[in-house]
């Protein structure tokens, strides 16, 4: 290799400058110039220039001079040298590998001396090259991971943006790291720059921090999944969230982090638990319809043979027999109760299997109007506000028996009537529904003593009532339930205790079975 000590006298001066230049704690880049513009002195040349391998094409990092050779120039030179006898490229290698080329636009051929110099400085320049090359090397692969660690992150983000629940994780310190688009919106919604890198306590400040602390604790301390139920009036009614918490491990054993996904499930539980009603309904309907039909058969020979003594006692008193008095009486009375129980059997045979009575199209209004006019008699209901609120587009219901829905109708108005004693109002109101499978809904509002809570998976059980004994069997709502179950529809209750309660039919606009 080529020292300065082997470089020829006049060339001397000029290359311990370029070493003492390399040396000096310059910045890379203004030695390297300044080493060109010794060289371009040197040997006086148009241009000098240091050109860098990008990994696979040349590119002219620094330069002194000009004009600018061109990269198709330089390749030529380093190709064919001969051919290009005024441009001279010489390699700079970098261990095995080349770095790059110096290259001198001449404006004369190079003298020996000349030529050593020219190579001297591409080996002085050589390891700093390499140096810098891997560092430009390094910062490429730098920028391309943090590309593409940004790319995973929207990624993620966008997943986690998508998901239809609530999601945010939390790190050791409480400290929120992630924060979906979820938590973004809604009445109690914070913006994710509010949030991220606050403590979990700050933003969830109406939720009490202790018992927050306590459900992220257990779940760094056990590691374990932790799920429950949480009611909410955040959004102005009452919904259910089910909130889970769940461990994340960056390394491999300790829980570093914990994620929580708040899922909006109070449609899902109200239909989970009108599911279950239904099936209780179902099965309560099936055990009646059969002891029913037990009781119809020993009920029909009590009524007849009762009708035979009847006649038998007429015939034996015309005949002159002395019957006493109590004896029609008591006939009179098996009537009675034997009718009774008749309803009662028939009530409960169309709670289970309502008759397949002929179905039509039917005007849900239209039965409105037509049970006003058969309760206008009834001397309670004169006392009470009755107002309709008709939906004058509702579609009719294509396959209906108005008989029966007039007998629900009727079972609701005076339900209301007994809830409200003497004085209130009910309002009768209809509209449309979302989908044709509830595409008519009409609603019974009623300001009585409403039904608690506990009380309202019951009601539309056979039997259940609240009346005394006497005023109510409990079969209205349960062949109302029925009734509609037959029409493809559904019954739903909103009630206040003190304040008034709302039953809500709702019934498809399409054929349905
Ligand atoms: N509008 C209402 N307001 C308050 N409670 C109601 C209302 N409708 C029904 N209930 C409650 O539901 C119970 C069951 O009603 P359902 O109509 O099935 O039977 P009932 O009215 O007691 O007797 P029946 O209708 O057989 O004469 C009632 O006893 C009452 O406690
Ligand atoms: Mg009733």
């Amino acid at each position: 290799m080529p020292t300065p000590a082997a470089a020829p006298g006049g060339a001397l001066p000029t290359l311990a400058d370029m070493i003492a230049e390399l040396a000096s704690i310059r910045p890379l880049e203004e030695s390297v110039v300044r080493c060109l513009a010794l060289l371009v002195g040197a040997v006086g040349a148009h241009e000098a220039s240091i050109w860098l391998h990008a990994p696979d094409v040349l590119v002219r990092a620094w330069g002194v001079g000009g004009p600018e050779t061109s990269a198709a120039e330089v390749e030529h030179a380093r190709e064919q040298p001969a051919a290009a006898p005024m441009l001279r490229a010489v390699d700079i290698a970098a261990g095995d590998r080349p770095a790059g080329a110096l290259v001198v636009r001449l404006t004369r051929t190079l003298a020996a001396d000349e030529e050593l110099v020219v190579r001297a400085l591409a080996n002085l320049l050589a390891p700093e090259l390499a140096h810098a090359e891997k560092s430009r090397q390094l910062e490429v692969e730098v920028e391309a991971r943090t590309a593409e660690i940004d790319r995973e992150r929207r990624f993620t983000e966008k997943i986690i943006d998508a998901l239809p629940v609530g999601l945010y994780v939390i790190d050791r310190e409480y400290r929120i790291q992630a924060w979906n688009r979820k938590r973004e919106t809604g009445m109690q919604g914070v913006s994710r720059e509010e949030a991220i890198g606050r403590t979990i306590f700050e933003i969830l400040h109406r939720q009490p921090s202790e018992m927050l602390r306590r459900e992220f604790d257990e779940v760094f301390t056990t590691g374990r999944i932790q799920e429950y139920q949480m009611e909410s009036l955040a959004t102005g009614e009452l919904r259910t969230y089910r909130i889970t918490k769940i461990p994340m491990r960056l390394g491999d054993s300790a829980v570093t982090h914990v994620i929580t996904t708040g899922e909006d499930v109070t449609d899902w539980k109200e239909a989970q638990q009108r599911f279950a009603q239904a099936e209780k309904l179902a099965a309560i309907g099936q055990l009646a319809a059969g002891v029913m039909h037990e009781i119809n058969n020993p009920l029909a020979t009590i009524a007849a043979c009762a009708e035979s003594l009847g006649f038998k006692l007429g015939d034996a008193r015309k005949a002159g027999s002395v019957i006493p008095t109590d004896a029609d009486e008591y006939l009179h009375i098996i009537d009675n109760e034997v009718s009774r129980c008749k309803q009662i059997v028939d009530g409960l045979l169309d709670f289970s299997r309502p008759k397949q009575a002929l179905k039509e199209r039917v005007d849900l209004n239209e039965v409105i109007e037509r049970t006003l006019l058969l309760l206008k008699h009834h001397v309670r209901f004169k006392k009470l506000t009755v107002s309709t609120e008709f939906d004058a587009t509702l579609e009719r219901i294509p396959q209906a028996n108005a008989e029966q829905l007039v007998q629900v109708f009727m079972a609701l108005l005076l339900n209301a009537m007994d809830a409200m004693g003497d004085r209130g109002s009910v309002v009768l109101r209809t509209r449309r529904g979302r989908t044709n499978d509830e595409g008519a809904i009409a609603e019974v509002i009623d300001q009585g003593h409403g039904i608690a809570r506990s009380e309202l998976s019951k009601i539309f059980e056979p039997f259940y009532t609240t009346k005394a004994p006497g005023r109510g069997t409990g079969l209205g709502l349960s062949i109302c339930y029925g009734i509609i179950q037959e029409h493809g529809g559904r019954i739903e209750v909103d009630s206040v205790l003190g304040q008034g309660s709302t039953f809500r039919l709702i019934l498809p606009t399409v054929g349905h079975r």
